[in-house]
């Protein structure tokens, strides 16, 4: 197996504090504060192995820009399915695809207590000043943004067991907003709205028979926008738990895909729209023009990247993986029943970031950064930095042999000149020193200004968010 994947998918082993990196280059000294990043830590318990890329057991990792220097934490998300998993020396809870080997006796009991993950991997988010590590089944763990130990459980719903989240919440005005599925004979889609002091109350929903596997939603002034991609369940085989979770959608391409647009203040469904089937993990913005809306996705033709992300697939080598293809679609709420794309760039992408503190539901939004995989290279996995200028159509790439860079977070230069003046952070992994580096780039230009080095790999992690000081 290439020493990559070797490192990017096996266990870290050791939690550090470490109080200044060692830095080449020169750190821009404007930055002040702290990324957060959530990953897997372990894909290994005991000599059982988890099977696919969402799996994984939490990691948080902090690098905090202090004084001109960075330091870094990492630490094992506390949880049950971490604890269990070290304990007992194998995989005690379900994770995306992958479930524990059960006796009889355990499988009658996982019926009707099934032991879900508890292992909050994929996101971190501040909510109402809590710092949550988010995952996709209910339950939600809040941790010290200082020592990055857990806290307790978060939810934002009741019956935990019975919901799904995203973990790609909006923040606009004070609200977080937050999209569920209920599980139940009959689902409900239901959109949370969450403030500093409140529970989470109920904006708008959708009842539906077979729901789709949600990742995101999109967001603009006005409306909010489920777009339900035909891969769907059967949400009895999700409460009695048939298979790993993700194993039991059905791709069905003849429902096409249905766009539902609700309306913010009234949580009316306001317009309905059904085009081609594709699926999604990821809404990137989402505007408004009068009575046009817009919004930006993520998109392939079939759910074919879910099973790209099985571990098995990635290591062997043999497929590249599925690319992601930057669609605007656009529907004129006025009356046309019609709704169109286009696409905006010619580089697929994926784990797509913009400006969101300042570019949310703007349609003068300019500049998105991802991550692709390299035309002339030789990765199957992830291998380079994209940025898309949507004014010109143009795309800018950081790629350097043998290192496998995450999502690039971006960060706005104090009065800045431009939308991309500023810099991106992104974790790298680096296959010929065999550990990572945190990598800052200039975003105007698209070159490195520094980079960080951590003297351990990090394994290929999802996604993270940067908080200021004084935020
Ligand atoms: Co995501």
């Amino acid at each position: 197996m290439r020493k990559a994947y070797q490192l990017g998918f096996s266990n870290v082993e050791d939690e550090l504090v470490i109080d200044k990196l060692n830095v080449t280059g020169k750190l821009p000294n404007w930055i002040e504060g702290t990324l957060y990043r959530n990953g897997p830590g372990m894909f290994k318990a005991g000599n059982q192995h988890y099977r696919h890329w969402f799996d994984g057991l939490s990691m948080l990792h902090k690098f905090t820009f202090k004084n001109g220097g960075i330091s870094y934490a990492n630490k094992f998300l506390q949880c049950k399915a971490y604890h269990e998993a070290k304990e007992n020396d194998k995989i005690s809870y379900s994770e995306f695809a992958t479930d524990p080997c059960y006796s009889l006796f355990d499988r009658v009991k996982e019926i009707f207590d099934p032991k879900i993950t508890d292992s909050a991997k994929v996101n971190v988010a501040r909510l109402g000043g809590k710092f949550i590590a988010m995952g996709e089944p209910s339950l939600q763990i809040e941790f010290d943004p200082e020592t990055l130990r857990s806290l307790g459980v978060y939810t934002y719903d009741d019956k935990p067991k019975q919901h799904i989240t995203t973990v790609h919440p909006h923040e606009v005005d004070e609200q977080v907003i937050n999209l569920t599925t209920r599980f139940g004979r009959v689902s409900t889609y239901r959109f949370m709205s969450s403030s500093k002091r409140e529970r989470p109350e109920l904006i708008a929903h959708h009842k539906v028979k077979e729901p789709a596997y949600l990742h995101s939603f999109g967001l603009s002034p006005s409306y909010l926008i489920l777009t339900e991609f035909p891969y769907v369940v059967n949400p009895l085989k999700i409460i009695f738990h048939a298979k790993p979770f993700i194993e039991n959608y059905v791709w069905k391409p003849k429902r096409g895909t249905r766009i539902f647009i609700f309306d913010r203040k009234t949580g009316k469904l306001v317009k309905q729209f059904k085009t081609d089937p594709f699926f999604a993990f990821h809404h990137v913005n989402a505007f408004e023009k009068g009575t046009d809306l817009y919004f930006d996705i993520v998109s392939y033709p079939d759910p074919e990247i879910i099973q790209s992300f099985y571990l098995d697939r990635i290591t062997s080598e043999e497929k590249k993986l599925p690319g992601g293809e930057f669609r605007r679609y656009h529907a004129d709420l006025s009356g046309k029943k019609e709704i169109t794309y286009r696409t905006l760039s010619d580089e697929a992408i994926e784990l797509p970031r913009f400006d969101y503190n300042h570019y949310n539901m703007d349609s003068n939004y300019q500049f998105v950064y991802s991550v692709g995989v390299n035309k002339s290279g030789n990765s199957s996995f992830y291998d380079q930095i994209v940025k898309n200028d949507l004014k010109t159509g143009e795309a800018k790439i950081w790629y350097e042999e043998n290192c496998f860079p995450g999502e690039p977070v971006f960060l706005p230069a104090p009065n800045r000149k431009s939308e991309d003046d500023g810099v991106n952070l992104s974790v790298v992994l680096d296959e010929k020193n065999g550990n990572s580096f945190l990598l800052i780039l200039d975003s105007v230009s698209f070159t490195e200004i520094a980079r960080a080095v951590i003297p351990q790999p990090i394994l290929f992690g999802y996604h993270g968010n940067f908080y200021q000081n004084d935020q």
